[in-house]
């Protein structure tokens, strides 16, 4: 079997990077393997658990399901550039004040996720959280934690207050 490499160009966490990649390398895959980017986690690798969480081009996706050369000359965010930048600062102390994480691993695609529907504004109702949060499995917390914290910060910065 032939195997097709690629060279490609791609913004992470605001830097450029240069990179070969095989054709059929998955955009976690070729994070957490090429550039030691492992805060996007594996799980089911088909699109179903949310683990692999990033943002291509200011949209969340799944990392699993994209391949790395898709994002030739696309910026992708990843929990370790929006954390760092402070994006998310008040939701990461929240899941923590709320015990909305206990092994972690779900964790950096909730906190995208939850990050994409407070973007919207307003306080989203509990249901509308656990809607938009579906789509990102936690097999510790049975998620009332996360729903808690994500509520406590839409209601914060309703309040045009950031900090927790
Ligand atoms: S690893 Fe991508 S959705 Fe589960
Ligand atoms: S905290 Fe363990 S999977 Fe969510």
């Amino acid at each position: 079997m032939s195997t097709q490499i690629h060279d490609i160009t791609v913004t992470i966490n605001g830097e450029e990077v240069r990179e070969r990649v095989d054709a059929r390398k998955t955009l976690v895959d070729f994070l957490r393997e090429d550039l030691s980017l492992t805060g996007s986690h594996v799980g089911c690798e088909h699109g179903v658990c949310g683990a692999c969480t990033v943002r291509v081009d200011g949209v969340v996706v799944r990392g699993c399901l994209m391949l790395a050369v898709q994002c030739d000359g696309g910026r992708v965010e990843t929990i370790e550039g929006v954390a760092d930048s402070g994006e998310i600062a008040d939701l990461q102390e929240a899941f923590v004040a709320r015990n909305a994480l206990q092994c972690g691993y779900c964790t950096p695609g909730m906190l995208l996720t939850a990050q994409e529907l407070l973007e919207n504004g307003g306080v989203p109702s509990r249901d509308s959280i656990r809607t938009h949060l579906s789509g990102n499995y936690c097999r510790c917390t049975g998620y009332q934690a996360i729903i808690d914290a994500v509520e406590a910060v839409a209601q914060a910065r309703a309040q045009g207050n950031r900090a927790m």
